[in-house]
């Protein structure tokens, strides 16, 4: 006595070996899940090189170094047509001053008057800018322009070296500016 036909297509397809990760399933449909996006795998290296968050305690930080009197030649090439000769004239965004205007009717948010972490100034530049060749800039460089920003927003000296082990003991001034957000949905642990 042979099996039913509906039977027989549910064998088939249970012995339907797994696909390759580049092949197509039946139908010309492309696989979605799989090999592919290795679940559950150490990512390939093609993959960790994208991984180039910066934390604000520095983790992430490549090794590297830079001053503000070495970033002023970075930042007059690249940033300045920009952002303005000292960062404050624009045409795009100003850089620096606008301290102490937060709480004002007029408030101008910069690095210096805003942000909360020197390391994000290091990760925003060193993934976004410049903006047309963004990825550009040596690891030096971004140390450099980086500690140019904060000197001229009377952050840190002209010849303090920023590092992966000096940056992130830069203090912002609005640093305590920010409150943990006390909404429930907010505090779901970071994984
Ligand atoms: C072609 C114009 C251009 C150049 C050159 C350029 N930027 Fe920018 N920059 C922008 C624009 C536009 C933004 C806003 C981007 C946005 O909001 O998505 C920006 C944003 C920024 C910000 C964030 C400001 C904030 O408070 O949100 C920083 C920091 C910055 N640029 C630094 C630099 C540095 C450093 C250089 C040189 C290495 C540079 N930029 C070169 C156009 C430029």
């Amino acid at each position: 006595m042979g099996c039913s036909p509906l039977l027989a297509l549910a064998f088939a397809l249970a012995a339907t070996p797994p696909l390759p990760a580049t092949s197509t399933a039946r139908g010309g449909r492309v696989v979605q899940q799989g090999p592919t996006f290795s679940v559950g795998h150490p990512p390939p290296a093609a993959q960790s090189l994208a991984d180039i968050d910066v934390l604000p305690d520095g983790r992430g930080l490549p090794p590297g170094r830079g001053t503000a009197a070495e970033g002023k030649t970075v930042y007059a090439s690249r940033c300045a047509s920009c952002h303005g000769a000292t960062g404050r004239e624009g045409p795009n965004d100003v850089l620096a001053g606008g301290q102490g205007t937060l709480a004002s009717a007029r408030p101008v948010r910069t690095v210096g008057s805003y942000w909360p972490y020197a390391t994000s100034l290091w990760d925003y530049i060193n993934r976004a800018m410049p903006f047309a060749q963004p990825r550009s800039l040596t690891a030096d460089q971004v140390y450099a322009v980086t500690a140019y920003i904060l000197h001229l927003n009377g952050i840190i000296g002209e010849a303090d070296v920023l590092s992966a082990e000096t940056l992130p003991r830069v203090r912002m001034p609005n640093r305590d500016g920010f409150i943990p957000d006390g909404r429930p949905h907010e505090n779901l642990p970071r994984r």
